[in-house]
């Protein structure tokens, strides 16, 4: 057997021994260590890198098998790379988890001059500032990388994470430690605990040279740079990483435990006096005017830079305002994503295909030749619906333009009539749903035909179900929607709770291709992990039309647990006042809580959700400010608060965990009365409901 592997195809062919160890010499048994480890290495590299196995899931389990029974009849030549001491760490592509210590926001985007001009005008608004008070902004190239969060304790570097869902990211402290442009030990005298955000991103010089390298090794090219700087970090094996030349500028801050600056200008230039690299094409604007200038320097400067960019961000300066602003769902109100125009690139329309979606919506999809934009190969474009397909008269066989920004679905901007074939014709949109054979209506004054067999349509219920493992669902890892699709094909899996009846059946899961001992193993861990849930997520997941995060959360908050819920809004109570309910909730319109009330007035979804709550543990939402003096309570806000906007007002409110709500009725504990306040002043003054003019508000909450 030979001791020393040159090649990727030796390790590719390297499968388990069936010599039964007793008869086997101790060198030999020492080579044969040496090349399992070698193989289980190179196998991880490309299961967890470059996302493309090149055996079976089986196959590697028996890899690392016949490692354990090698190493449990001779312990003394356990190696330090055995793959039985890296077991510990799931196998199934994920990193250990990380809680952020502050959530990892997104950002809000603009597209237009207007949406910069408006989002200026926004802040202002919401801060009160008067004409001649400043406002400053930074203005900073947004880098098309990932962000990461790397925390500081006494200067040193403990930890880095990626964003992932924004709370918790994945640990990539071990592959960061061999990356040489960030710091491991700051300069100066930072603060004990710092936490500091930035972009790791590839130039592109460095992104070509290695796919050069990666095709002369045969190995898997990179669609770009980011997928590249990805790819290198989520490497399970840090020494990849480390070949890598991955850079990294910095630009937020997570958690700080003494105060470094005032504003965000400032920041960046401690950021650089620690050794971080920061933008050098930022700059400080006082105005709409000075921001799209800088825009427009920096747009001009893009294709000259090393690597790509795919906006401009802007910032409010001051840190004061930042924390006034505070955030909406997941993005500050203080930034904002001004991006750059889209790509566009022209192909041809080979088929027109329906998807049905979660909620029984027909998506028409342009099935294109294959090309290019802006750097990823671009197959499939969303024609959106119906509406969509006649107002651009889009046929088959047409040449059309075609764009994409960012992650978005790339679309079809509009058709090249001249290059039309002359046997084209319009395209029919189906009336019957191309999965179930159901009617699919479209009811009068609405864009969107939908499937009417709700999730007795198959595509319906799997999309269903593959909502409700997804991220921000019930985040199953290692159930993704090929799982999904076996198992409902299967008839394992016909509704959310048989998901968590899955450790039944491991033996029959076993028999299927592509499920090894080690990824059964970790699915069942994953199922297990998640049977603890918090009661936003496990809304979310319930797939109700037009319940997104954002309500989800406010849902949970609102009615607390599931009890108080199905109590609501049951098929005997009063669902007259259950809409009241519902509509009386800030943000909650009527369409919406009709949808809500109709989803929980149905039998069958009742029993399902029921169902799902036995084999599940649900926790109650965070509260903001448990001990504040008016968490829980509701407040109704009413004419104007000098120097307060009420959209200030009321996001205060919140973060102090109080309700708001838009009328005054029985259930108001405050109403918060400014100047001019009408009917609703008088209303609470017949209901009795305790009124408080701005200065008693004020010491109400400063209490
Ligand atoms: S600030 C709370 N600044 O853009 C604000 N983000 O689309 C946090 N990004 O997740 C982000 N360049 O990965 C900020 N100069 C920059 C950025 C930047 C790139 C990324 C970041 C963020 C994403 C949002």
């Amino acid at each position: 057997m030979a001791k020393f592997l040159t090649s990727e195809q030796e390790l590719a062919a390297i499968t388990a021994s069936t010599t039964d160890p007793k008869q086997m010499r101790i060198d030999e048994v020492a080579d044969e260590l040496a090349l399992l480890a070698a193989a289980v290495a190179y196998h991880d590299r490309l299961y967890h890198g470059a996302d493309d196995p090149v055996i079976s899931d089986a196959a590697y389990d028996e890899l690392v098998r016949r490692n354990r029974d090698l190493e449990a009849l001779f312990p003394s030549l356990v190696r330090a790379d055995s793959p039985s001491a890296r077991i510990g760490t799931p196998m199934d592509g994920s990193f250990s988890k990380i809680r952020h210590a502050r959530p990892m926001l997104s950002l809000s985007n603009g597209f237009s001059d207007d949406d910069i001009t408006e989002f200026v005008a926004r802040v202002r608004r919401f801060l009160s500032l008067n004409h001649s008070d400043e406002l400053a902004l930074t203005a900073e190239p947004k880098i098309d990388g990932l962000s990461l969060s790397l925390r500081y304790e006494g200067g040193e570097l403990m930890q880095a994470a990626t964003r992932g869902d924004g709370s918790e990211g994945e640990d990539v402290t071990a592959n960061i430690m061999q990356v040489d442009a960030i710091p491991k030990q700051l300069a100066g005298t930072p603060p004990a605990i710092l936490e500091v955000r930035g972009e790791i991103y590839m130039d592109r010089e460095d992104f070509l040279a290695l796919n050069e390298a990666q095709q002369a090794g045969g190995g898997k090219l990179f669609a770009n740079p980011r997928n590249a700087a990805a790819g290198s970090l989520r490497q399970k094996d840090a020494s990849v990483t480390s070949g890598r030349k991955l850079r990294f500028f910095a630009y937020s801050m997570g958690e700080c435990s003494a105060e470094i600056a005032g504003t965000h200008w400032d920041f960046l230039a401690t950021l650089t006096s620690f050794g971080f690299a920061v933008n050098t094409l930022s700059a400080r604007c006082l105005s709409v005017a000075e921001l799209l200038d800088t825009y427009k320097a920096i747009g001009d400067a893009r294709a000259t830079l090393s690597y790509d960019i795919d906006g401009v961000v802007y910032k409010v300066d001051r840190h004061d305002y930042q924390s006034r602003l505070g955030q909406v769902a997941r993005a500050p109100r203080w930034a904002l994503a001004h991006k750059f125009p889209a790509e566009q690139a022209q192909t041809i329309i080979r088929a027109i295909d329906i998807q049905v979606g979660r909620t029984g919506a027909l998506t028409p999809v342009a099935r294109l030749e294959p090309i290019t934009v802006g750097g990823v190969v671009v197959s499939n474009a969303t024609l959106h619906n119906e509406d969509e397909i006649n107002r651009k008269d889009i046929r088959i066989g047409d040449t059309v333009v075609i764009q994409r920004a960012g992650d978005v679905i790339p679309q079809i901007v509009r058709v090249i009539k001249d290059h039309r074939p002359t046997d084209s014709t319009e395209y029919k949109f189906p009336e019957l749903c191309p999965v179930c054979g159901a009617d699919a209506i479209r009811p009068e004054g609405e864009a969107v035909r939908r499937c009417t067999n709700g999730v007795s349509c198959d595509a319906q219920r799997l999309e269903w179900l593959k909502h409700f493992v997804s991220r921000d669902a019930f985040d199953i890892e290692g159930l993704g929607a090929r799982q999904i699709e076996q198992f409902t094909e299967l008839g394992w899996v016909a509704l959310p709770a048989d998901i968590f009846r899955l450790h039944e059946r491991q033996e029959e899961i076993a028999t299927l291709d592509g499920f090894g001992e080690i990824s059964i193993r970790n699915l069942m861990t994953s199922i297990e992990t998640r049977r603890t849930i918090g009661f936003e997520r496990f809304i979310y997941a319930l797939g109700i039309r037009q319940v997104g995060q954002a309500t989800a959360r406010i849902l949970a908050l609102h009615y607390d647990s599931l009890d108080k819920l199905l109590t609501a809004i049951a098929p005997g109570a009063d669902s007259e006042a259950a809409m009241a309910e519902l509509v009386e909730i800030d943000q909650v319109g009527a369409l919406m809580a009709s949808d809500i009330i109709t989803f929980f007035l149905a039998q069958a979804n009742r029993d399902m959700v029921i169902d799902l709550a036995s084999e599940v543990t649900i926790i109650p939402p965070d509260r903001p400010a448990d001990n504040s003096p008016v968490s829980g309570k509701t407040i109704v806000f009413t004419g104007t608060l000098a120097g307060i906007s009420r959209a200030e007002a009321k996001a205060r409110a919140e973060s102090l965990g109080a309700k708001v709500s838009g009328s005054v009725s029985a259930k108001t504990d405050f109403l918060v009365a400014g100047a001019d306040a009408g009917s609703k002043a008088r209303k609470a003054g017949e209901l009795g409901v305790t009124v408080l003019d701005k200065n008693a508000w004020l010491a109400l909450i400063d209490k």
